[in-house]
């Protein structure tokens, strides 16, 4: 398995160019499913979790292309993708494929919209906590369709179609409302979705179900109005920027000091981050071709947070912003409301120096005046990149193990930070 290496201590100048977002990628590609037109998307990020979700779909019977490409077993080279499936031939998504990446189980509503009936794994828990479907499982049923559960499958039938109704989610739920949105579009007469996520990846969705032919109103907040239509056509659609992968070079200069031009970044869709890094003492301010991040010479003031769904601060920058905060000059609380489990790094972060103190759903990171290289790793993405940003200002050498959860959620990582100064390289195992 590969590994990263990091020396710390090099200041970060130059550009970093986002990437699309992993969170709207995946998704947009799975509503390929509800039209027999051609789907095409730009901007799509090369990353394992796309390679992965192109097999699965490849296994419903998606013919995909990649920059004029048949997809290859190497991985995606290039950033313009064509999706076509024409013919559904296996509504089933099995175990082995669900089990490797949670977002392939929203595979189920396309499927059962569009041929009326899908047989999907049961993703199990993670390791950022339990993550149940029960509220993907309402959507459905308050469309219509009867669901069971069988031998670890959730087996959902709508013979006559999907019909349009009510769906009140009791919380917020990014892949719930992904579930319902692309459920109804294709139900008969009208739904109403009630508490949806407001994650600018679900407006990303809608925006193309749109240019597919859907109808629906609402976007950006929390309550969408959906007609169903008897079918969709195809589309061209751009993914929008990654702002996970924009806030996290944000704190990746912000730890490193240095000044860095995020190209493609959106100021406007990581509004919460700003002000959060402006009150740590770190500047960021919109271009004309990105966002511009900056810290140079005074300390870092320790900022509280708590994850919220957006547009409060997101549980997928938590990690990242705790590694921040190990070198901040005073004591931060990082409270994590979205996952129960999702302190993973800070064991990790720990073996580098750090001084935290885990109280409840809450952890207390005491700033500290240095951090020290060591072998470290994690168990998810986010986790992981955490660690990276920790190497930075560590003395000495840190090794990350377990990169391929780097590689599900970030497109050249090192290459990227190398280009800006890091001393950052990839050791292949
Ligand atoms: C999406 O996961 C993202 N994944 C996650 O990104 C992100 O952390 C999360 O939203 C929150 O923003 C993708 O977009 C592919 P949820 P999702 O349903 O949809 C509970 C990353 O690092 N819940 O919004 O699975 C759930 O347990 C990741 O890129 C139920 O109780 O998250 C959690 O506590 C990982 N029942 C809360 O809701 C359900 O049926 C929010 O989860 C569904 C969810």
């Amino acid at each position: 398995m590969d590994r990263i290496r990091i020396r710390g201590g090099n200041r970060l100048n130059g550009e970093i160019h986002i990437s699309g977002a992993k969170n709207a990628a995946l998704p947009l590609m799975i509503a390929s499913l509800l039209t027999d037109d051609t789907l095409t998307l730009r901007n799509v990020p090369r990353l394992a979790d796309v390679t992965l979700l192109m097999r699965i779909l490849g296994n419903h019977g998606v013919d995909i292309s990649v920059d004029g490409k048949r997809a290859g077993t190497n991985g995606i080279q290039g950033d313009t993708m064509h999706l076509t499936a024409r013919t559904i031939v296996d509504t089933t998504a099995p175990y082995e494929m669900v089990s490797r990446m949670r977002a392939s189980f929203w595979v189920l509503g396309p499927l059962l919209a569009r041929c009326g009936e899908a047989r999907v794994s049961l993703p199990g828990g993670c390791a950022i906590g339990t993550r149940p479907v029960d509220m993907h499982i309402q959507a459905l049923q308050a469309l219509g369709a009867e669901v069971e559960i069988d031998k670890g499958y959730i087996v959902a039938k709508a013979k006559k179609g999907l019909k349009g109704d009510r769906i009140t989610f009791e919380k917020v739920s990014v892949g719930a409302t992904h579930a319902a949105l692309m459920s109804a579009v294709l139900a008969h007469g009208e739904t109403v979705i009630e508490n949806a996520a407001r994650e600018p990846e679900i407006g990303d969705v809608a925006d193309c179900l749109i240019k597919m032919g859907a109808l629906i109103e609402g976007l950006g907040t929390s309550t969408l109005r959906v007609q169903g239509r008897d079918r969709l056509h195809g589309a061209t659609h751009e993914v929008l920027p990654d702002r996970i992968e924009t806030g996290t070079y944000a704190m990746a200069v912000a730890m490193a000091g240095g000044d860095v031009h995020l190209l493609g970044a959106r100021a406007d869709l990581v509004g919460n981050v700003i002000n959060v890094m402006e009150q740590a003492g770190v500047s960021m301010s919109p271009t004309n071709q990105g966002l511009r991040v900056s810290r140079n010479g005074a300390g870092l003031k320790p900022v509280s947070v708590t994850t919220e769904p957006y547009p409060g601060f997101p549980t997928d920058l938590q990690a990242q912003f705790m590694a921040l905060m190990t070198r901040a000059e005073g004591t931060a609380t990082i409270t994590e409301t979205i996952f129960e489990n999702r302190f993973m790094h800070v064991q990790e972060l720990a073996r580098l120096g750090a001084d935290i103190r885990l109280r409840g759903d809450s952890a207390e990171v005491h700033g500290v005046t240095r951090l020290r290289g060591a072998e470290v790793m994690a168990t998810d993405l986010r986790a992981s990149v955490s660690l990276v940003i920790a190497g930075l200002v560590a003395e000495g050498d840190t090794m990350v193990h377990r990169v391929y959860h780097l590689d599900r959620g970030f497109e050249r990582l090192e290459k990227k930070l190398g280009a800006c100064g890091a001393e950052i390289e990839r050791l292949a195992s």
